[in-house]
């Protein structure tokens, strides 16, 4: 039996700080499925694509590869990790994601990395959809100005030009795409355990969910 975790919820709850490290803790792969839809929108942005060009864009998922390896995410054969998470990226990245067909695809793709696997995979739509099955679902959250002071934190380090409003507005503005669209929207899983984060300390996150995690793997790990 291989062990699925699923960790959903909206931007900068801090759902890829806690599964990668829960992955390490565990010795389990760890999934980064906005990674695959960064990674596409950002093929869409270098070809000039239009977002009403659906089925171009349904061309361009069909045709990448693209290869999770660790933290580093590869498309056709070169490292754009840093690339995906630049603002261009992210002011697009829900219009793409919405697509029907982008999503069809890349859900395969993501079923098809975990096959066999223990994993840790995170996103909107991974207890709902990608992995209906998982073992363990959670769904992180934090308020709106919590998550956009995170995620503006991080911009500063990386030395961004970027104003906490502008991050506010983007981050709400894809919370709320995310939310509303047709096909797999944000939603939390009836199944799933809902963590708000906002007063809580990264590792104080990754000991919830780690001891959830051992309570229900009962003494395996
Ligand atoms: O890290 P952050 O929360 O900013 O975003 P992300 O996890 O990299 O995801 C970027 C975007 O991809 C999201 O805002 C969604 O539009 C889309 N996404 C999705 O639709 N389904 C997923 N399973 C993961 C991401
Ligand atoms: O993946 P998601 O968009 O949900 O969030 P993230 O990319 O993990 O970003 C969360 C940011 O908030 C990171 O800079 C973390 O260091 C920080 N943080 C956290 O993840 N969890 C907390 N409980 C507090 C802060």
């Amino acid at each position: 039996m291989t062990v699925k975790i699923a960790i959903d919820g909206p931007a900068g709850a801090g759902k890829s700080t806690v599964a990668k490290k829960l992955a390490k803790l565990l010795n389990y792969t760890y999934i980064d499925t906005g990674a695959m839809y960064r990674a596409i929108t950002y093929k869409t942005i270098q070809q000039g694509i239009n977002l009403t060009e659906e089925n171009k864009i349904a061309d361009i998922v069909q045709s990448a590869d693209i290869i999770l390896e660790g933290e580093k995410i590869f498309l056709d054969g070169k490292d754009i990790s840093e690339e995906i998470r630049k603002p261009e990226v992210s002011e697009k990245v829900s219009l793409v994601s919405k697509i029907p067909k982008v999503r069809e695809i890349l859900v395969q793709k993501q079923r098809k990395i975990a096959e066999g696997k223990n994993v840790v995979m995170d996103g909107r739509d991974i207890g709902t959809v990608v992995l209906p099955d998982a073992q363990f679902k959670f769904y992180l959250t934090a308020s709106l100005e919590e998550r956009a002071k995170r995620r503006y934190s991080e911009f500063k380090t990386k030395n961004v030009n970027v104003s906490y409003y502008e991050v506010l507005k983007e981050i709400e503005n894809r919370d709320t795409i995310d939310s509303q669209r047709d096909t797999s929207p944000l939603k939390i899983a009836e199944d799933s355990i809902v963590i708000d984060t906002t007063y809580l300390s990264e590792e104080e996150v990754l000991e919830k969910l780690y001891n959830i995690i051992k309570e229900g793997l009962k003494g395996e790990i």
